[in-house]
């Protein structure tokens, strides 16, 4: 009756154990593909920021794999802490865009100072991550005003687990970046996902 009871209980601890771990590994997906990777400004003609030139290739791009990118943008103002960055996630669902709230920071979340998470991305004293470093760009608040421009550059996309509900589908993002109560830049960007 005892070891009954014991075999049991033992059953039950391992079907929670299994169900959890399977859960936990089907909350996290593998992301294989980005397609159709576009974007714009989305800020008034004399936004202070502006992204002038951005090209990603190859389309699709896989995950993991490697990604070729070339960027140029210029701030007319120099740009430091606090800055407010405000994104905005849609989804495409059965024809309409549908806003993805903020969860876990990710979604559409409002930052009030993007300084600060990028100095916890990168720590202060630490220099930039290639290939900024090579071409002598910023990677942390303050941003002079001034044009910056990346050359066309390799990165290596690892694998990484993106939330569960990151699903197949189109998606836009919109970030407005601002301080002071004053706009100094839009970016939207558009993509769709696809994973086996
Ligand atoms: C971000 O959103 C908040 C709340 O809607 C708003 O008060 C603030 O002005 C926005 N900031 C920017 C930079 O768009």
């Amino acid at each position: 009756m005892c070891a009954v009871r014991v075999a049991v209980r033992v059953t039950v601890t391992l079907v929670v154990v299994l169900s959890q771990v399977s859960c936990s590994s089907s909350g996290l997906r593998k992301v294989s593909q980005i397609l159709g990777f576009d974007w714009k400004n989305c800020g008034q003609p004399d936004a202070p920021a502006v992204l002038k030139t951005l090209t990603v290739s190859p389309d699709p791009i896989s995950i993991p794999g490697e990604l070729t990118a070339a960027a140029s943008g210029s701030t007319s103002v120099e740009l430091s802490a606090p800055l407010a960055l405000n994104v905005t996630l849609e989804k495409e669902v059965a024809g309409f865009w549908v806003k993805i709230p903020c969860l876990e920071e990710l979604g559409s979340c409002h930052y009030s100072d993007a300084c600060d998470v990028l100095n916890q991305l990168i720590p202060p004293g630490q220099d930039c991550p290639e290939p900024l470093h090579t071409y002598g760009l910023p990677c942390r608040c303050p941003f002079k005003a001034g044009s910056y421009s990346l050359p066309q550059s390799d990165f290596y996309l690892p694998y990484m687990d993106l939330p569960y509900w990151l699903t197949n589908g189109n998606y836009r993002v919109q970030g407005v970046l601002g301080s002071q109560g004053k706009e100094l830049g839009c970016l939207k960007i558009a993509l769709s996902l696809h994973s086996d």
